[in-house]
């Protein structure tokens, strides 16, 4: 594994230091903007953006132009904000590492049983990432997200993949450790106090002893602890993941708790062993798990492109993204591609696709395959593109805007609503008004009777068994109405949002008064709107949840 520094010299305008001659100057700025957008947490200003990435303000615009015709970000008046559709970029990696598909439901059944948080990290640099997260939901919970990066020497996967480091990864280790000793090159974690000058290389050298012994422990034990190097009270027994056919180590599990629950001394007498079994079960799913399917390569994307050129002139950036689909290119069952494989995936020329490739290799989004240097690879890094900001949204949250975007357009009120677990009645979970005087307004929470409400009738629609014959015509016809059978005046049109299954798991509306639209004028001029918000929410929710899980609240 080569180990570069956290800190690489890609992040301000130009294609900093040391990138190669062919190297695309508006993918660099590009992955740049997107960076810097996910390390603030998903929103900036362009101006803000400005200052980040060293770049012009008509720069940043085009890049943001492209980016929102991407769907990886929308601006919200003064705001860019990073939206669901980036995280095909981290689902492209998972996809193609396939350890979150494998292992996934083993971390998580191991959650259920410890009531524990469960995660699965892999090596990135002289760093850790996670793959996989299962969660609890109690008040004092570690909360890492998927692709958030952590120092090496403060987690206990980071003493597991150690143990492969060559010399050189420690010297680079050292070096990262000498030029960053606060670890602000790692947002997720709160970063070290500021050491007093007179005491820097003192420090240094207890951490560096410190590692080092954790280390060797590791090497002995098979096993790694954390008692508490990131935070007081966060306590966490991690053990190697192999993947038996080939004896690599391929990642870290490890239970994470508190030292309220379970003082460091005691997890690998308490949580180890059932962390150890679990681990088993994984390496002999690995054994037999099949080979991998690969899916469709996503077709079309050069086509795309060029018609958006045409369609958006100066503002929209090819060359960016062209580089950035050619990461779109790899997936479950394309995980080491040729450059003939790249180019054919995405229909680029293989000039094109080689320039897009050496770049992401400079930004080292890209790596050579071990068993062939001719064959790409995507690394962990590439989840740095915004994954970790958006892989703890929930549906309300991410139909929020085209709720907003739906409402301004019909100028109606617009809503999202799920079935409440009995199935007799909607809660509403999110909507969008409008300013007129008279407007439809239901609070976010509110109940209402699923059979009297078109948010209702929609998902009764798609309840297995038999259905009576008006909620069959809602099935066939893929929408509800309801016409004053709630309140009188109040006429409504309600379309469902599918899960990656098929299933409705919510509804979006758009509710108005009968003395502005008949019902035909509701099906003719409200439902076409409705049918093109409720695809686009569909859409962010099936990428948002390929590797995560997305309340349905
Ligand atoms: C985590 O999964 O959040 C985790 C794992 C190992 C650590 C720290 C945190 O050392």
């Amino acid at each position: 594994m080569p180990a570069m520094t956290a800190v690489d010299a890609d992040t301000r305008a130009g294609g900093g230091a040391g990138a190669p001659a062919e190297a695309v100057g508006p993918l660099v700025r590009g992955v740049a903007v997107l960076r810097r957008l996910a390390g603030a947490g998903g929103t900036l200003s362009p101006g803000a953006l400005e200052r980040a990435t060293g770049l012009a303000r008509s720069t940043v615009d085009r890049i943001t132009a492209t980016l929102a015709r991407m769907g990886y970000v929308r601006l919200d008046g003064r705001d860019v904000v990073l939206t669901p559709g980036v995280m095909e970029l981290g689902n492209a990696y998972l996809a193609a590492l396939r350890l979150p598909a494998l292992l996934g439901a083993r971390a998580d059944a191991l959650a259920d049983e410890l009531d524990e948080s469960v995660s699965l990290a892999v090596p990135d640099r002289d760093g850790i990432r996670f793959i996989h997260q299962a969660t609890r939901r109690r008040a004092l919970s570690v909360s890492f997200r998927i692709g958030d990066l952590l120092p090496a020497e403060r987690t206990a996967p980071g003493a597991l993949f150690a143990t492969e480091w060559t010399e050189e990864d420690w010297s680079r280790w050292r070096e990262r450790r000498a030029g960053d000793p606060r670890d602000t090159a790692f947002p997720a974690v709160p970063p070290r106090p500021d050491p007093v000058p007179a005491a820097l290389s003192d420090e240094a050298d207890a951490v560096a002893a410190a590692f080092a012994d954790r280390v060797r422990a590791a090497r002995r034990d098979g096993w790694a602890l954390d008692d508490q190097l990131i935070e007081p009270g966060l306590v966490a027994v991690s053990a190697p993941v192999h993947d038996p056919r080939t004896g690599r180590l391929v990642c870290v599990a490890s239970v994470v708790s508190h030292t309220s629950r379970h003082p460091a001394e005691e997890l690998p007498a308490t949580l180890l062993p059932r962390l150890r079994t679990a681990v088993e079960a994984m390496e002999a799913d690995l054994r037999t798990a099949p080979p991998p399917a690969p899916g469709p390569a996503p077709a079309g994307l050069a086509t795309w492109t060029t018609a958006s050129k045409q369609e958006l002139g100066r503002d929209f950036v090819e060359s960016l993204a062209r580089g950035l689909t050619v990461l779109t290119a790899f997936g479950e069952g394309r995980s080491a591609l040729s450059l003939t494989d790249v180019a054919r995936a995405t229909g680029l020329s293989r000039a094109t696709a080689r320039r897009a490739l050496l770049t992401h290799e400079h930004l080292g989004l890209v790596a050579t395959a071990a068993h062939d240097d001719r064959a790409f690879i995507l690394t962990p890094r590439v989840l740095d593109l915004g994954f970790p900001p958006l892989s703890r949204t929930s549906l309300s949250r991410l139909a929020e805007p085209r709720l907003r975007a739906l409402a301004d357009r019909v100028g109606e009120a617009a809503a999202l609503a799920v079935l409440t677990p009995d199935g007799t009645e909607v809660q509403y979970t999110a909507g969008a008004g409008t300013s007129r005087v008279l407007t439809v307004r239901i609070p976010v929470g509110a109940r209402l009777p699923a059979a009297a409400t078109s948010l209702g009738r929609v998902l009764l629609a798609d309840a297995d068994g038999p259905l009576s014959p008006e909620l069959a015509r809602i099935r066939t016809q893929g929408y509800a109405l309801a016409d004053e059978e709630l309140e009188s005046g109040l006429r409504s049109v309600a379309v469902p949002v599918r899960d990656r299954t098929g299933r409705a798991v919510a509804a979006v509306n758009v509710a108005t008064h009968t003395a502005r639209r008949t019902l035909e004028d509701c099906v003719r001029h409200l439902l076409p709107a409705l049918h093109a918000t409720a695809d686009a929410i569909q859409r962010d929710l099936h990428t948002a949840s390929r590797f995560t899980r997305v309340p349905m609240s």
